[in-house]
């Protein structure tokens, strides 16, 4: 007797994730910035070949050449990619048809009035259904509201095309956890969470990253994922601005709030150490607990914790500028008028993006005091302020600080000399606590 042998034909799942395996799954991004370009990276090296998207001719025409244009990723690790072709980069969002798995990365900033801007992730998402076809997986990286992948993704891609989730097509959430500057942990290392929509669009997605990223941990849902984003900037947020407001007790009761930062770091478990500073920066922390502060207004809930923290975090500036008026008056010289040093104004040290520092709001407000105002920072050459104006990094550091009746240190780069600083200052605010020894119990600074 011959027994009979029926092939089935692969299902879309199957033959995704035999792609994935054996890395011959065409790959897109959608969004080469700071988020999309390392991935991309990541996904080339891995063997896969990477189309990366964007409708910045600009970042197209860079990455082409092979340059680089984010710190994180060097330009000698970039061009051998482009040259094997291993990644490719373009602003013709046409290739997407031909693509087996598009990974977004889009910027989801705020409105003027505090509400998410979903613009960049709806003018993605029209771009891609355009060119929707069976066996694809996408996956949303933004930051966004839990909700976002299912209420507003699934419909525009799926059912508009009568494809259906989880069968012809998957869909997930997976947050990027990127640290700009940080060497230890970079997109290949940090842990990635994934949530599909079905548990099918999971698994395929865990195939396709697990191809390139070392430790992948699903959860249940793309809610889930979604809201893990949102719990770990809302976690750093929180604590941020609850030591912001621990800066302010402290100064009211005469305490130094480095010194107690210190102590409380020295418990080995159960404390985890946050520093005060002049405020909340970058793409992330300010912004992303906001997305679900506003979509908890849906659910009739106010979300008090981020609030507050927004609250505080925001009036951080303000506090510092109040701090610099008072610290002038005790020396019996007044800030309008005073010559003011602002000395780093990236988000946070060692790198080159300005996106929400804190920096722009302490030069808006010093120079409505009537402060002339001057900036330096050694990976920003330019910036806008608030009001529009261009402002140039000085070039002679070390000639504005003896001008400057006082030098704010903003952002604690680590190029800085800051022995050299305090020696040519007439007087320091140290907002970051960048001198650390060198400013205690020194008559020429005062400390957050
Ligand atoms: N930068 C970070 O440290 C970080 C960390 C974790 C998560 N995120 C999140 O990742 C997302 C992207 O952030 P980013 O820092 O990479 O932003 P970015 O501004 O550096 O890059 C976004 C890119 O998307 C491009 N773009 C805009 N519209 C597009 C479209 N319709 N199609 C394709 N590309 C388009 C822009 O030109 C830009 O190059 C945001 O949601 C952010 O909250 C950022």
């Amino acid at each position: 007797m011959h027994s009979i042998r029926v092939e089935h034909p692969m299902s879309q799942r199957e033959s995704l994730i035999q792609k994935f395996r054996e890395k011959k799954a065409r790959v897109a991004i959608l969004g080469m910035g700071y988020v999309g370009l390392p991935l991309a990276v990541v996904f080339a090296e891995a063997g896969f070949h990477v189309s990366g998207i964007d409708p910045d001719v600009r970042k197209i025409d860079s990455l082409v050449k092979g340059i680089s244009y984010i710190p994180d990723i060097s330009t000698e690790r970039l061009a051998p990619l482009v040259k094997s072709g291993h990644l490719k980069a373009t602003t013709d969002f046409s290739v997407l048809k031909e693509m087996d798995a598009v990974s977004i990365c889009v910027p989801t900033p705020l409105r003027k009035t505090g509400d998410p801007d979903m613009s960049f992730i709806l003018a993605a998402t029209e771009q891609l259904a355009k060119t929707m076809h069976k066996g694809v997986v996408v996956v949303l990286e933004s930051t966004t509201y839990p909700g976002t992948t299912r209420e507003v993704l699934l419909p525009m891609l799926g059912e508009a095309n009568g494809l259906t989730v989880g069968e012809d097509w998957f869909l997930a959430f997976s947050p990027e956890r990127v640290d700009p500057g940080r060497e230890d942990f970079t997109t290949l290392n940090t842990p990635k969470v994934v949530g599909g929509i079905t548990e099918a669009c999971g698994e395929v997605t865990a195939a396709w990253y697990g191809a390139a990223i070392q430790h992948i941990h699903t959860v249940s849902s793309a809610e889930a994922a979604e809201m893990a984003k949102l719990l770990e900037n809302t976690f750093r947020m929180v604590n941020i601005g609850m030591v912001n407001e621990l800066a302010i007790m402290c100064k009211r009761m005469g305490v130094d709030v480095w010194e107690v930062i210190d102590a409380a770091a020295t418990k080995p478990f159960g404390f985890m150490k946050f520093t005060p500073g002049p405020g909340l920066g970058g793409h992330c922390i300010p912004i992303d607990p906001l997305y679900l502060s506003w979509k908890m207004k849906a659910y009739q809930y106010t979300a008090r914790f981020i609030e507050l923290a927004s609250e505080i975090n925001t009036n951080m500036p303000r506090y510092v500028v109040t701090r610099i008026l008072e610290a002038l008056n005790e020396r019996g010289q007044v800030l309008k008028g005073a010559h003011c040093l602002v000395l780093g104004v990236a988000y946070k040290p060692d790198i080159d993006d300005i996106r929400e520092s804190p920096g722009l709001d302490v030069i808006g407000l010093l120079q409505k005091k009537g402060a002339t105002v001057e900036f330096h920072d050694p990976y920003i050459p330019t910036l806008k302020t608030h009001e529009g104006t261009e402002m140039r990094s000085v070039p002679d550091l070390m000639a504005a600080v003896r001008a400057a009746d006082v030098v704010v240190a903003v952002t604690n780069h680590k190029v800085y000399d800051y022995k050299a600083i305090l020696n040519a200052a007439k007087f320091i605010f140290d907002s970051r606590n960048a001198l650390g020894e060198l400013g205690k119990n020194n008559s020429k600074v005062e400390r957050l």
